[in-house]
């Protein structure tokens, strides 16, 4: 079988060249980085539930109509999803303050905030992804107001899914990024979400605990974070509660 050309190879997942034309496979590992990639270890299993957690939540949103670049999961660690071109910029939602924001400006980790807060980081390892406005969005051409407006309304909404859908499992939303990418359609282009949606992206807190069920378990050394991932993955349904789960085949007796 010939080899797939590799088209870029990050952190956590390897794009390759897709069948079709405009399509591309995303790969998920089991690396785990953190604090601009000083902190990296191997998660057994880690890819394959993000495969499927970000397979659950872009379906999810593709059924109330926000637009994704997913289109179906191939195998356990790989999904076919539309190219797209990338806008330089990770977009956060902020529902309570934790990680950088409660550090910056001082304030006590979960402390509620009186409504969701977008922020703008650029995309740039080398400056370890810096905080942005949107006049520097602007001024620098990184995107233009009509797409900043189109970002903030696609974030908007994929929060409003996402805190629903986790308080209906007694998890909270505490923040999360998406990425989002252009696509042209025609003479027309507009803006989907991209990249992945999952523990690593999100910051999630079972709200009767306060026990983290995000990355922070592995940033922090907070305990084991493929149990904490696969815990999220049960309550959604999107592994059987009990049984298999990502060790492998499983002898039925
Ligand atoms: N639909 C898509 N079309 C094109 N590129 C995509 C798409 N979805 C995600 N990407 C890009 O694929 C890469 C996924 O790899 P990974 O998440 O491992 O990168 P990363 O190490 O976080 O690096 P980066 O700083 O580039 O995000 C990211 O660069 C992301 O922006
Ligand atoms: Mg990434």
């Amino acid at each position: 079988m010939a080899r797939r050309r590799m088209i870029y190879e990050g952190k956590a997942k390897i794009l390759y060249e897709g069948p079709e034309p405009d399509t591309l496979i995303q790969y998920f590992k089991d690396d785990a980085t953190a604090f601009n990639a000083e902190k990296h270890a191997v998660i057994e299993g880690k890819g394959v539930l993000n495969n499927r957690m970000s397979e659950f939540f872009m379906t999810g949103l593709s059924q109330i109509g926000v637009p994704n670049h997913f289109i179906r999961r191939l195998n356990m660690r790989e999904q076919l999803v539309r190219m797209v071109e990338i806008i330089p910029l990770e977009v956060v939602v902020r529902n309570v303050a934790a990680g950088s924001m409660a550090k910056r400006l001082g304030m006590n980790e979960g402390t509620e905030l009186p409504r969701p807060i977008i922020e703008f980081y650029l995309k740039d390892d080398a400056l370890g992804d810096p905080m942005v406005t949107e006049e520097h969005i602007i001024a620098f051409n990184w995107a233009s107001q009509q797409d900043i407006d189109d970002m903030i309304a696609l974030a908007l909404r994929v929060n409003d899914y996402m805190s629903g859908l986790m308080y209906g499992v007694g998890i909270k939303l505490v923040d999360f990024k998406i990425e989002v990418g252009r696509v042209f359609e025609g003479d027309f282009q507009r803006l989907i979400v991209a990249d992945e949606i999952s523990p690593d992206s999100c910051r999630l807190w079972d709200i009767q605990s306060g026990r983290k069920l995000d990355k922070d378990v592995f940033r922090h050394e907070l305990g084991d974070l493929s149990e904490a991932y696969t815990e999220v993955a049960r309550r959604l349904g999107v592994l059987p509660r009990n049984g298999a789960t990502t060790k492998g085949p499983k002898l039925v007796q």
